[in-house]
């Protein structure tokens, strides 16, 4: 079951823009060059693109204007009707990153930016494994998204979000599902992937993962 956040991404779908773009001070941080890190993810992406929570649709839109060619895919539905409101050339499915209509074609790059924390590290590796499958010799994942270098790491940056009473923030980094790069390395190596990390901001890290033989 990954859909445990629809609820809470259809109240949030209506402020989300304004959010990304710097207006709420707790979140200022975590979305610290949102757009270089969207243009970035979708400058790598090549070929047939899936692209797993899509959102608003900021990320699908950069991938269009570059004429990719994008299947996105997106939980809830008021993100969705905010994405094809904004969009409406685009191909924005209902599901998840463990449960989505399969197109007709397999992908030859999947991307997602700011979402794939929604998942416990057991459903992560569940998706990345499927991701190996669909995936031929050379595929790429690329991902951007909230990791740390480690649980200290981690628990440091909750502390510091309750000293500022940054209580939204600080409840999100508890109680959502944000991994190390140790563990991110080791779901991705398990599935047949050689990973790149890359920090973004101090919380967004880019993963670039490419398909062994
Ligand atoms: C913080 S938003 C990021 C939206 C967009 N990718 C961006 O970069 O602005 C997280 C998105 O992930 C979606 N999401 C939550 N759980 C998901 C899941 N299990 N599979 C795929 N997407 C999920 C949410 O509905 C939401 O649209």
């Amino acid at each position: 079951m990954t859909r445990k956040f629809d609820k809470l991404f259809d109240d949030w779908s209506k402020t989300y823009d304004q959010t990304v773009s710097g207006r709420d001070i707790e979140y200022k941080e975590v979305f610290e060059g949102y757009d270089d890190i969207l243009l970035e993810v979708a400058k790598k992406a090549k070929g047939y693109i899936f692209e797993f929570g899509v959102g608003t649709g900021n990320l699908t839109e950069k991938m269009i204007k570059m004429e990719k060619e994008v299947y996105g895919i997106e939980p809830s539905k008021g993100m969705r009707n905010i994405a094809r409101h904004k969009l409406p050339g685009a191909t924005i499915v209902e599901g998840d990153f463990l449960e989505f209509p399969m197109p007709e074609r397999n992908p030859d790059t999947i991307v997602s930016t700011y979402a794939f924390h929604h998942l416990t590290d057991a459903e992560k590796a569940d998706a990345i494994q499927n991701f190996g499958k669909m995936l031929g010799e050379g595929g790429r994942i690329v991902f951007a998204d909230t990791i740390f270098v480690s649980i200290e790491v981690k628990q440091d940056m909750i502390k510091e979000a309750e000293s500022k009473q940054f209580n939204r923030l600080a409840a999100d980094l508890k109680t959502e599902f944000y991994p190390t790069i140790s563990t991110m390395n080791h779901l991705f190596g398990e599935a047949g992937f050689a990973v790149t990390f890359t920090q973004k901001n101090r919380f967004v890290w880019l993963m670039e993962a490419t398909k062994k033989e």
